[in-house]
């Protein structure tokens, strides 16, 4: 099936859980079986960090330790995770990545889009993924799913806005990664949008494959990014 790298994306309770689950069977069934990972937490070391990160407790931790210790478990869940995943050939499913950290720490929390973009390719050796499918949902609906329990979760109504916003600037400034899917639609409906969209990227996949072999007598990368490589 070659190397793919796909991320969900969405606030909580946007329904990336249930999505995931979903592709990945329906991979497994058509294909092969995709590595699941998700951030933060993925690693032994990453969910250490994740429960820094995620504990009410930690309500006065600064923005800028905050959008650290995400890059810290990002760099973990790429030399560790993905990766070596990449580099076998697999089809990773990542539920959240950098562009949580875009739409959270750079754009809601302020601390700009550019300097939390080099921090997360300083961590990942400019790892980007293939195609992100972004579930987009209205924070009100989406507060309504979620249990809203973990301290980025409590945050107010104005914050969980800004994430909103924010996903959509992202979007619209990087159209060759990002597919927009309406996540307010039942879950069937958006499982056979995403199916869609992830079947026309592995066909793409196999061209740039098939032409790089008749080309150039050897397979290589994808055509927006990750691609396999050895770890950095
Ligand atoms: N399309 C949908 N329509 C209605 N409810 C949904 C939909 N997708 C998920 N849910 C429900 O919303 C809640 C949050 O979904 P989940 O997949 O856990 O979201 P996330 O992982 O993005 O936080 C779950 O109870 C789930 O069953
Ligand atoms: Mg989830």
């Amino acid at each position: 099936m070659g190397p793919l790298f796909l991320v969900v994306e969405g606030m909580d309770g946007a329904g990336k859980s249930t999505q995931i689950e979903r592709l990945a069977g329906w991979l497994t069934r058509a294909a092969s079986p995709p590595v699941v990972t998700r951030e933060p937490g993925a690693t032994a070391i990453g969910g250490r960090i994740r429960e820094i990160l995620l504990d009410p407790a930690s309500a006065a931790m600064d923005p800028k330790t905050e959008a650290l210790l995400y890059a810290a478990d990002r760099a973990q869940h790429a030399a560790e995770v993905i990766r070596p995943a990449l580099a076998a050939g697999r089809v990773v499913i990542s539920d959240r990545y950098v562009d949580s950290s875009l739409a959270y720490q750079g754009l809601a929390r302020g601390l700009g889009i550019e300097r939390i973009l080099d921090l997360s390719m300083w961590a990942t050796g400019d790892l980007l993924p293939d195609l992100v499918i972004l579930l987009d949902v209205a924070p009100e609906l989406a507060r309504g799913r979620s249990g809203a329990t973990d301290r980025i979760e409590l945050e107010g109504q104005a914050f969980h806005q800004r994430v909103a916003d924010a996903y959509w600037a992202l979007a619209r400034t990087y159209p060759d990664r990002f597919a927009v899917v309406d996540a307010s639609a039942p879950p069937d409906a958006i499982e056979g949008e995403i199916r869609r969209l992830v079947e026309a990227r592995l066909e793409a996949g196999r061209e740039v494959r098939n032409e790089n072999r008749v080309h150039h007598g050897k397979g290589c990368g994808l055509p927006t990014g990750a691609g396999p490589q050895a770890p950095s």
